[in-house]
This record gives structure tokens, C-alpha cells and sequence, in this order.
């Protein structure tokens, strides 16, 4: 595996692979890697001829300082994992590489409302943030496919709608999530969760699944409220939302005979750690 820590490098580098007609395949990852990732990775080599990953833990994402210094770091077991799963490029920048005239204005992309609800509500600025540094990576890496991670439904759907408002000629490929045995969907910060959290955390896969079962047997704000209150009722999670929407523009759904695919998306606090997860309901 190769690992490119300047612009200048790795650019030079894929010109070249491109212009051999290459199919190139990139997965942008912050570090911290799990299994998700990996079969993100697995996914890429299956169906391009080079495959490049990058690790940048991207300041302007995070709008709570704490959480941005606490992000689990671990370069070197992350780039043995990656050289494993047979990356072919790793391109893993320091913060002053790829902000080197600062952070800049962020680009005021239309979003068409996809960053004002849900994750884009309880984290100002978040998907600015991640536009802002996918765009930036999508120029130097000019991959032909990108792939994401559907943990992350709402950034998905976020990096869909500015891939085409950008008219980047970049497929993008989004993937299921991958569960740990018991239904925790996998995440970084997991990796923050204390043996106690750790246990209670599946709460969140199993209060999800609860509103999936029992879609049209109750309605969405009484399925809301139950979920809401298996959550609170083990005293350590504490939800900031749960909600049911549009599987495409993410709008709130309220009508049990919504005929569109849909999905149920919760944040939640598992102690100090943040997690989210989603699930689709038809
Ligand atoms: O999903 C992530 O890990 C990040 O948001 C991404 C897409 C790598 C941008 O920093």
C-alpha cells in the first residue's frame, strides 16, 4: 500500500493511474476503523482496479470542540487494517495540508434542505463541514466511485445531492450498515463507550427495530414516544431525537400509510458519547 501524505503526491501519483484507464474507487474515512469501513473497502476492490482510502479527521466537521479532541486516533493499526483488506493507496493528509490558506469560507452548496433537519438541526454547521472536505477530496482523488457508509444515512443523502449540484461525474455507492452480534451499529466512537454504555447501547438498534415491527399497528407519534421512553428507561441513554422520514428527501412522516420508503433515524447519547444509527421501515 501507498501512503501519501501531500496533495502534490498523491495527485501526481493517480494522474497517471487515471490516464492508464484505470477505474479508481475511493473511501474517505476519519480513522478509528471497524469492520464498516473494511467492507466498504471490499466493496471498492470488487469493482475497481485501484482503490484509494484517506484518514483525516476534518476540524471543520465537528461543531463541539470536546468531540473533535476526543475522536479516537489510531493511525498505525488503522493503515495495517486498510494495507490488509488490500488498499492500494492510503492518503492521509495533516490538517494544515489540506487547509493550508486556513478553513476558508465554506462553499454554499444547495442542499435543498437535506442538512436542515435531523443530524443538520443538533449539529450547526456539521455538513457545511463535511461538504466542504469531501469536495476538497473529491477534486484531488477524481475517483470514478465513491462509497458510504448508510450508518450515516443523512450525510449519504447529503453527499448524493451535492455530488450533482457540483455535476461531479463521480458514482456514488451507498452501503449497509454493519452490526456488531448484537445489532450495535458499528462506529468509532463505540470505542469511547464504557463496559456499561457498551451493554445498553443496543438499546438504540433494538428501539429502532421496535418502530419497523410495529409500523401501522400504532401511529408514528405513539411508536416515536414508545421508542423515546425504552431509551430513557435505562437511565443512561438519553435520545436527542428519534424520527421517521422520507427514505429520499428525509421530510418528517406522520401518516402510517406514507406508500414511500421511509426510515427511522435516532441520535442519542450514551453517556458522554454520541451515536446515531437508522434503519429503513418498508
Ligand atoms: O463519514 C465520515 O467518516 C466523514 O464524515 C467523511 C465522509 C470521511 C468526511 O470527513
Amino acid at each position: 500500500m501507498k501512503i501519501f501524505e501531500t496533495i502534490d503526491q498523491i495527485t501526481r501519483f493517480l494522474s497517471e493511474k487515471r490516464a492508464s484507464g484505470e477505474r479508481i474507487g475511493f473511501v474517505p474515512t476519519m480513522g478509528a476503523l471497524h469492520d464498516g469501513h473494511l467492507s466498504l473497502i471490499r466493496l471498492a476492490k470488487a469493482d475497481c482496479d485501484l482503490v484509494v482510502s484517506s484518514i483525516f479527521v476534518n476540524p471543520t466537521q465537528f461543531n463541539n470542540p470536546e468531540d473533535l479532541k476526543n475522536y479516537p486516533r489510531m493511525p498505525e493499526s488503522d493503515s495495517q487494517m486498510l494495507a490488509e483488506v488490500g488498499t492500494d493507496v492510503l492518503f492521509s493528509p495533516a490538517v494544515s495540508e489540506m487547509y493550508a490558506e486556513g478553513f476558508g469560507t465554506l462553499q454554499d452548496v444547495d442542499l435543498g434542505g437535506l442538512e436542515k433537519v435531523m443530524e443538520g438541526a443538533h449539529r450547526p454547521g456539521h455538513f457545511k463541514g463535511v461538504v466542504q472536505v469531501v469536495s476538497k477530496l473529491f477534486d484531488i482523488v477524481q475517483p470514478h466511485v465513491a462509497y458510504f457508509g448508510e450508518k450515516d444515512y443523512q450525510q449519504l443523502a447529503v453527499i448524493r445531492r451535492m455530488t450533482e449540484q457540483l455535476g461531479y461525474n463521480i458514482e456514488i455507492v451507498g452501503c449497509p450498515t454493519i452490526r456488531e452480534s448484537d445489532g450495535l451499529a458499528m462506529s468509532s466512537r463505540n470505542l469511547r463507550l464504557s463496559a456499561e454504555e457498551r451493554k445498553v447501547a443496543v438499546k438504540i438498534s433494538e428501539a429502532l427495530k421496535y418502530i419497523q415491527t410495529n409500523w401501522k399497528k400504532k401511529s408514528p407519534e405513539q411508536l416515536i414516544a414508545e421508542a423515546t421512553q425504552q431509551l430513557e428507561s435505562t437511565g443512561i441513554l438519553k435520545p436527542e431525537y428519534i424520527e421517521i422520514a422520507d427514505a429520499k428527501d428525509l421530510h418528517e412522516v406522520r401518516d402510517s400509510n406514507y406508500s414511500k420508503p421511509m426510515r427511522a433515524f435516532a441520535a442519542v447519547f450514551c453517556g458522554p458519547v454520541r451515536l446515531i444509527d437508522n434503519i429503513s421501515i418498508s
